[in-house]
């Protein structure tokens, strides 16, 4: 899978994509991440991205034509022609409330573009006719769309075959099953005196399934009972929870 981020601030984004996970996922070729600075798009000597609002107010706009001649020529979209086969996602507080389904639906596309916004927001014929669709990762104000930018890339990745060492590393996922993980424990057994439950290292698989089925059905209950009220429990879930 591919992702195009459009940013003025390609530097920003470099690190993050070259560590770790994502390093191992771009290396196997299951992931490639492309990043293109707007600016090099802007026309004109001094390649301005951003603009004065019409109609007055504080703040600076981010200009049409360098975002729309980016995404064009990157994605080889002609000037005026029909909206890219990829998705065109713009990263703004204004957009749908990025989450774990959402990471689903993108992880489907072969290839999706991602523009990070700037200053006080995006032209907004950025919005009605380049973009198909626009994320936010949450009810807050950051200084631009890269980190939100980032958090998209990590969690569709992450999705993809192959890219965790473990098979099934996405399936017990918080979220994924709709619930919360159940708490998790390693060596050594005992710590300053604290002691892992004795049901993980009792070997019993079916007795510690069950703890923590329970112990997730709790920890949702107490932590987010908006999750709960939409996951589909089962009579044993009801029991485990009533216990
Ligand atoms: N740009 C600024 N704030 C943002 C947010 N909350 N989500 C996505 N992009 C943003």
């Amino acid at each position: 899978m591919r992702f195009d981020i459009f940013t003025l601030f390609p530097e920003v984004c470099a690190p993050y994509v070259q560590e770790s996970i994502l390093k191992r996922a771009q290396a196997a070729g299951l992931l490639e991440v492309q990043l293109h600075n707007i600016r090099d798009h802007a026309p004109g000597k001094h390649q301005v991205t951003d603009d004065e609002p019409y109609g007055g107010g504080g703040g600076m706009v981010m200009k049409p034509e360098p975002v729309f001649n980016a995404v064009e020529a990157v994605l080889g979209i002609e000037a005026g022609a029909a909206p890219a086969a990829a998705p065109v996602i713009l990263l703004t507080p204004q957009g749908r409330t990025f989450n774990q389904a959402i990471a689903y639906e993108l992880a489907q596309h072969e290839r999706i573009a991602l523009v990070c916004g700037r200053y006080e927001g995006f032209d907004e014929r950025i919005r009605e006719h380049l973009a198909t669709d626009e994320l936010s990762i949450g009810d807050y104000v950051l200084t631009g769309g890269e980190l939100a930018a980032l958090i998209v890339v990590d969690a569709v990745a992450r999705l993809l075959p192959g890219v965790l060492g473990d098979p099934t590393g996405a399936e017990d996922d918080s979220f994924a099953m709709g619930l919360l993980e159940y708490p998790h424990y390693t060596r050594p057994a005992e710590y300053r005196g604290w002691r892992v439950p004795d049901i993980l290292v009792s070997g019993d698989h079916a007795k510690v399934a069950r703890w923590r089925r329970q112990q997730a059905l709790q920890r949702t209950r107490r932590r987010r009972p908006d999750l709960l009220d939409r996951a589909e429990l089962t009579d044993a879930d009801r029991k485990l929870l009533g216990e």
